[in-house]
């Protein structure tokens, strides 16, 4: 089993560029400390939806919400709304909610999800995914939604949520950034377009009954736009560690602030959005 204990966590486990955190044993590319946090808990709520699994919630089911995030903010505001259901929370970097404020329905272990979820086989009614585009592999991802699939019980859901990142209505800041990004991407051994890839490598997994929502998301214009713009401009900022390493002139500050300052700027202008696809699906 892939439970990482506390002990496991030493010297080696994370490091730190510019004062944030970052997990070494992970692919992943944004940081994981508090100030992420706070970044994570806005953009819970810009996308906060009622699970449709909210029957099977009411009456009481095991639900893992995998790669929680520092703060587990799904876990625990969806485990206070069903106080029936029993809720885990995995994630490969600590930040879980301390005991006295965690709701009394949830747990929390260390685990990587891309090799072992710390769970038996058909233990879950419900697996909740959100936001891990900047964290797998292609073969992880095939790794991940087969380990998802493995603890779901037969007729246990799966909802997973991911931005596209490919920009509409784009400024010539803004475009010349996500070319950057995704090249950022493509170095780092990541799928930028994983959003509109999930239904077939879930169908290939044996899922079935999909649901694929596709939403727009006005970034920094247009109803909720500063706000969504806090939450995905905010990893484009933390983005600037990775970046740096191709785009040498980024390893200054103050200059990567300045070019993101003046990204937010130009959205407005634009009208500039990206679209979040969010996939429903049953284990037969
Ligand atoms: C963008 S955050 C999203 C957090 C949360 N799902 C949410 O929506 O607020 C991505 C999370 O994935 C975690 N992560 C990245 N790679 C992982 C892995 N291989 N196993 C478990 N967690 C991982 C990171 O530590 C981070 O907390």
């Amino acid at each position: 089993m892939t439970i990482l204990s506390k002990e496991a966590i030493n010297d080696g486990y994370y490091y730190f560029v510019n004062g944030r955190r970052f997990n070494a044993r992970a692919r992943y590319i944004l940081p994981s400390d508090e100030g992420e946090s706070v970044r994570l808990l806005e953009q819970h709520f810009c996308f906060k939806i009622l699970p449709p699994v909210k029957p099977q919630l009411d009456e009481g089911i095991q639900v893992l919400d995998s790669a929680c995030g520092y703060g587990a903010h799904w876990t625990t505001d969806i485990a206070k709304e069903y106080p029936n259901s029993r809720f885990l929370g995995v994630d490969i970097s600590d930040g879980f909610p301390v005991e006295d404020i965690a709701p009394s329905n949830t747990t929390f272990a260390l685990g990587n999800i891309a090799i072992k979820i710390p769970l038996p086989d058909n233990t879950l009614g419900f697996v909740f995914q959100r936001f891990l585009i900047g964290a797998l592999s292609s073969e992880e991802w095939n790794s991940n939604l087969k380990e998802i699939h493995r603890v779901l019980k037969p007729g246990g859901f799966v909802e997973l949520l991911e931005y596209n990142l490919e920009v509409y209505n784009a400024g010539p800041l803004l475009e010349t950034f996500t070319e950057r990004m995704f090249q950022g991407f493509k170095n780092a051994g990541l799928v930028a377009d994983i959003s509109i890839q999930l239904n077939d490598r879930l169908k290939k997994i044996g899922f079935v009954g999909f649901v694929t929502t596709v939403q727009d998301f006005p970034l920094n214009n247009s109803h909720n736009g500063e706000a969504n713009w806090r939450s995905l401009g905010g990893s484009f900022r933390g983005m600037g560690s990775l970046l740096a390493k191709v785009y040498t002139e980024w390893e200054d500050r103050g200059i990567y602030k300045e070019y993101m300052d003046n990204v937010e700027k130009e959205l407005i202008e634009y009208k500039s959005y990206v679209k979040i696809y969010t996939v429903y699906a049953q284990k037969p």
